[in-house]
């Protein structure tokens, strides 16, 4: 078994320091202190954003090739340390080894898309003649670097969610800030670690954990170009009212919607919308929280998702049988019990799970849960989902839409008509045809409308994000 350091460093300017132990970091499973790290204050996050500044220049002069190869070093190291990095995530986010292993591969692959994406970077030549007035006149745009970025990562996808900001940016030319959440900080301290073994600009990266107090800089400094924060709603909209002149692109939550037809297979379902409402204990913006369900099959459908639930195997996330870990902490834990309670005091029906032990919740389903219920109408980021029932399509998609979250939806059907319509009317930012809302592969354009979020990642869209296009017009005499 990987054993992890008793203390981690954080990034300034692409080097090392360890100006402090102060940052505790739990393993989520025993509640134990695991390790210590560095903790960045306010004067360390301005040395950061300053020579991310002088970075800029020197960034954004580096050729593709010289991009693509330090992400390519990044894959390379990130395929050596693979169990390390599985392990860690397992320790700091309580992640069963399976999904910690899971997440591995995919930081490997978003890195790899991003290597291949640094080197098709392009722009397009525009014939600008469309009227007497601009005859003779060519115009050709390019993308050039936005330049300093600030990250705000969250605590459930302690690499890949790090991954899909800090990919993008070096693919792009630009240098960055990071600040990776306080109670999951190894990962991206892993990858800073990695950066740190290439010949990057210095000031290109720094990577602080910080105290959320003292972490305003990284919203409010108008040196930095734009704000790329992942995590919950409340906090990324109270972002982006104090992140003045910057571009701010929000990666929020959602209370993501499947819908399953009479012509559904169900067995097929069944095993993805168990997944998708249960792996890593929920914690996922886009896990399944309402299951929606046709009459013809509602009854049917709903003893089965109830029996598979019951088999989910709980504990250690260590352990390789494990499906349901710890919450992140016994706060959130005890928030989403109390919102189980309040539904079934308001006349829901408790089917399977509701108990708790500390942070482990036991895998919940619910049915006939009023619409005006927490469970029901807000993000429930833990391992609940709600069954409903519906008799005509139409009225399926007004329920996915009735909510004010908009990430993805699931849909179980084979109709083509029906997933054209849906394509077309559901308020979110994709549509998923045969698998759940939590499907994602990380090349894909993910984002969301509504509470749900601003702007789009998976690598290519959030270089486009991290750039400003470039005109340049000709007229030729
Ligand atoms: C998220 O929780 O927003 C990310 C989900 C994913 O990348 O699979």
């Amino acid at each position: 078994m990987p054993i992890l350091k008793d203390v981690y460093p954080l990034y300034l300017a692409n080097e090392a320091k360890q100006p402090n132990t102060d940052l505790e970091v739990t393993d989520k499973f025993t509640g134990k202190v695991a390790f210590r790290c560095a903790q960045a204050d306010a004067a360390t996050i301005d040395a950061g954003i300053a020579a991310a500044v002088k970075a800029a220049e020197p960034m954004a002069r580096l050729a593709a090739y010289e991009r693509q190869a330090v992400l390519m070093h990044c894959v390379t190291r990130f395929t050596e340390r693979f169990d390390e990095l599985a392990y860690a995530l397992c320790v700091e986010a309580g992640k069963p080894i399976k999904d910690s292993e899971g997440e591995v591969g995919r930081l490997i692959d978003t890195f790899r898309i991003a290597a291949e994406e640094s080197v098709r970077i392009t722009g397009e030549v525009q014939p600008l003649d469309i009227a007497a007035r601009a005859k003779g006149y060519q115009g050709i745009w390019k993308r050039v670097p936005i330049g300093p970025c600030s990250f705000i990562s969250p605590f459930n996808f302690p690499l890949n969610l790090a991954a899909h900001k800090i990919a993008p940016a070096i693919a792009m030319g630009c240098p960055f800030v990071m600040k990776p959440a306080s109670r999951t900080p190894l990962g991206a301290l892993i990858i800073g670690e990695i950066l740190a073994e290439t010949d990057l600009p210095k000031g290109a990266f720094s990577i602080l954990p910080a105290h959320r107090d003292g972490a305003d800089l990284f919203t409010t400094d108008d040196r930095l170009k734009l704000l790329s924060f992942t995590g919950s709603p409340g906090v990324g909209w109270d972002l982006k009212a104090k992140a003045g002149k910057k571009k701010v692109v929000l990666e929020l939550g959602g209370n993501a919607a499947v819908i399953v037809d009479h012509d559904a297979n169900l067995d097929d379902a069944l095993e993805r919308i168990v997944f998708g409402a249960f792996y890593q204990s929920g914690q996922s913006c886009i896990g399944v929280q309402r299951i929606i369900i046709h009459e013809s099959v509602y009854d049917k459908f709903r003893d089965m998702l109830v029996a598979r639930t019951k088999t989910l195997v709980s504990g250690d996330p260590k352990d390789r049988n494990t499906f349901i870990g710890p919450m992140i902490d016994v706060k959130e834990a005890s928030r989403l019990d109390g919102w189980i309670q309040e539904a079934v005091a308001a006349g829901a029906t408790l089917l399977c799970g509701g108990a708790r032990d500390g942070s482990m919740l036991e895998a919940t389903l619910l049915e006939n849960t009023p619409r005006n219920t927490n469970a029901y109408r807000e993000e429930a980021f833990g391992p609940v989902a709600l069954l409903s029932k519906f008799s005509n399509f139409n009225d399926a998609l007004e329920e996915v839409n009735d909510s004010k979250f908009g990430l993805q939806a699931g849909i179980f059907t084979r109709d083509l008509f029906k997933t054209l319509d849906a394509w077309d009317r559901l308020e979110v930012g994709g549509v998923v045809i045969n698998d759940v809302p939590s499907y994602r592969v990380d090349n894909m354009p993910y984002g969301g409308v509504k509470d749900s979020g601003l702007g789009r990642e998976g690598v290519k869209f959030a270089m486009e994000d991290m750039s400003e296009i470039r005109n340049l017009v000709i007229r030729r005499t």
